[in-house]
């Protein structure tokens, strides 16, 4: 089955506000100032577009690439980008799996997309994040984790209630198959990125991570 977020674009603002208030969007932008002088930047599976409104904000010159294949999160994405930021964003309406980079990018960033998959899909899909990027490019992740938690915090029996409660709705709303979240870390590692930064949500079981692609070719 293949995932579909239009039926949940209109609501997903709503949703997002009434369960997690502002704390997903400090999540997404907690990591910003590592590319707010990136020139090229390619957003992926970036919804409604909140991450991509600061991003243009915090960022004046970059020319962004968003992939993101559900229609009506793009219609939502489009309506967020002010009228004289229009010429720096590229809306490409199709999956990961069918993009067909043009440049090679300074950045990458993804936010609570990675959850939507199983290991194997991501285990296909991140080397393809790796070869967008030029050498020392920065690629962020922002997702929901399984394992961690923010420093002396165990990883709560609320954390996991919260986390099956969305795999929930989100499997009957959009036809995810992936029940659990996937650590990205090690597999950014073996893929050639090592790690710059982490921060932990304090209450929530969120993770934002920032690796750098290392200076030489990844085997074939
Ligand atoms: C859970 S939502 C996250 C949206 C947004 N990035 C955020 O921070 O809220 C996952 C997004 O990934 C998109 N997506 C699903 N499959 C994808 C794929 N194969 N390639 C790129 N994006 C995809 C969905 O359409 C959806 O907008």
């Amino acid at each position: 089955m293949s995932i579909c977020f239009d039926k949940v674009a209109s609501s997903y603002l709503f949703l997002e506000k009434a369960l997690f208030g502002s704390s997903l969007q400090q999540m997404r932008c907690s990591h910003l100032s590592h590319i707010e002088n990136s020139k090229k930047i390619l957003l992926i599976g970036e919804g409604c577009g909140f991450f991509l409104r600061k991003l243009l904000e915090v960022n004046q010159e970059a020319m962004i690439t968003v992939v993101e294949p559900s229609e009506r999160m793009v219609k939502q994405a489009k309506s967020r980008v002010p009228d004289h930021d229009r010429q720096r964003v590229l809306f490409c309406k199709v999956p990961f799996e069918e993009f067909l980079p043009q440049v090679q990018f300074n950045a990458a960033c993804t936010c609570f997309l990675w959850d939507c998959f199983e290991e194997n899909q991501i285990m296909k899909l991140l080397p393809k994040v790796l070869d967008c990027l030029e050498s020392g490019g920065v690629f962020i992740n922002v997702d929901f984790t399984e394992t961690r938690s923010s420093e002396g915090r165990k990883f709560k029996i609320s954390h996991f209630l919260l986390l099956r409660m969305l795999y929930g709705f989100f499997r009957f709303t959009t036809g995810i198959e992936s029940t659990r979240v996937t650590e990205i870390k090690p597999m950014a590692e073996s893929n050639g990125f090592y790690v710059m930064d982490t921060r932990c949500h304090e209450k929530l079981p969120i993770l934002s991570e920032v690796f750098r692609r290392k200076n030489f070719e990844r085997c074939p």
